[in-house]
């Protein structure tokens, strides 16, 4: 059997360890230390923000991130539909409703012109959602310049789902400086990765001050134990935060390994008619490719995507479907939808190519010749 070619494994850099290793001989095996101070640092400087609080997901991040903005029970919230399920989850912890928008075609991120229809319809029929989570899906920015003009306009706040996207810039500028808050992932499969763990950061420095006090049980400054909130045990460990620096150190390699990834492919099979890919729309867009992601129209190539994706999975090799979105999934499908047919058609269509930043160029060549193996 072929090695298995993974869609999207962690990649260390070499000092990873060298972090951990200090905080056993320094005996900081404890939730914070040095190595959090340390990598919570260097995200914020990262981010261009300029504060960070390190946490064990970024499903946290986000709960954290909606509990600071107030919202409760009979409140809603926009979320891009077109995500992972860890995005909209947090909103319904707190009881509140999620509000689903569709996908614009040129990011595949939230159509600024759906959000905008359904802010007013929001205020018309109920309130004013009480938070935007705007997603960039598979390291692509969104539409930044309408949405947050949208977002203003409404003087609703945004917070940046950023888990996918670290890296990747909007008009030169880093994701995750743009929300009132945003939300990190080092999940084992993002560009880099504590093998678990999150962050949120923002400019805020009382935001982030009391996101380290829910995250850390909201205890009062008090000798003995007392709280006077409800409190979350959502920090990340000292040896956690020793991946997480020494992965910080080659986050800029990882982000060209992925985009030569793209490039690569695109290459590859851009002269195949039905196989389309998710380019940067212009050049106030730059994506860290964190997945390459293609679409496959069966009607002209022959195949569907379900097919090529099992083809894959014979040869031992890793693929996806791009994420089921929201309003399909049988836990969110009453919630309120405002829909293109977009996320669905890309649903339907789309694949996740193994995308790791320690591919070889063998196992790349394995990838594309078992897809043109499979193409007309
Ligand atoms: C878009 C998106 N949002 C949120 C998350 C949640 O992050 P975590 O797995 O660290 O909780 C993930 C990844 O897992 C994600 O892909």
């Amino acid at each position: 059997m072929n090695k298995r070619i993974w869609l999207s494994p962690p990649h260390m850099g070499g000092t990873e360890q060298k972090y951990v290793d200090e905080a056993f001989v320094t005996n900081w095996i404890a939730p914070l230390g040095p190595n959090v101070d340390a990598f919570e640092d260097s995200l914020a400087r990262y981010c261009c923000v300029e504060h960070a609080v390190a946490l064990n997901s970024g499903t946290a991040a986000i709960h954290l991130a909606l509990i600071m903005l107030g919202v409760g029970q009979a409140d809603e919230v926009i979320a891009s539909s077109f995500t992972f399920s860890a995005t909209v989850n947090p909103i319904t912890y707190l009881g509140a409703t999620p509000i689903l928008i569709d996908s614009e075609p040129e990011t595949w991120n939230m159509s600024p012109d759906l959000l905008e229809v359904a802010i007013k319809d929001r205020i018309t029929k109920r309130s004013k959602p009480k938070a935007i989570i705007l997603v960039h899906l598979y390291g692509m920015p969104a539409n930044i310049t309408r949405i947050m003009e949208i977002a203003n306009r409404y003087e609703i706040p945004v917070i940046e789902d950023v888990a996918e996207a670290l890296g990747s810039l909007y008009q030169g500028k880093p994701l995750g400086s743009f929300g009132k808050m945003s939300v990190l992932s080092f999940n084992g499969n993002k560009i880099i990765t504590t093998s678990g763990g999150g962050a949120l950061v923002s400019n805020d420095k009382d935001l982030i001050a009391k996101a380290r006090f829910l995250a850390m049980q909201a205890r009062d400054a008090a000798n003995h134990y007392q709280h006077s909130q409800i409190g979350y045990n959502y920090r990340m460990s000292n040896i956690l935060a020793g991946i997480g620096r020494g992965q910080m150190e080659v986050i800029d390699q990882r982000i060209k390994q992925r985009r030569d990834n793209f490039l690569f492919y695109k290459k590859n099979l851009q002269d195949y008619e039905g196989i389309s890919f998710l380019d940067e729309p212009d050049e106030s867009y730059y994506s860290n490719h964190w997945l390459t992601t293609i679409l496959i129209d069966a009607a002209k190539t022959g195949k569907t995507r379900e097919e090529i994706r099992i083809a894959m999975e014979k040869e031992n090799i890793e693929t996806r479907p791009l994420w089921k979105p929201m309003q399909l999934q049988p836990v969110f499908s009453t919630c309120p939808m405002f829909s293109n047919g977009i996320s669905e058609k890309l649903f339907a269509e789309g694949l996740c190519l193994p995308s790791g930043s320690n591919m070889t160029k063998e196992d790349r060549q394995r990838v594309i010749s078992v897809i043109k193996r499979n193409l007309v």
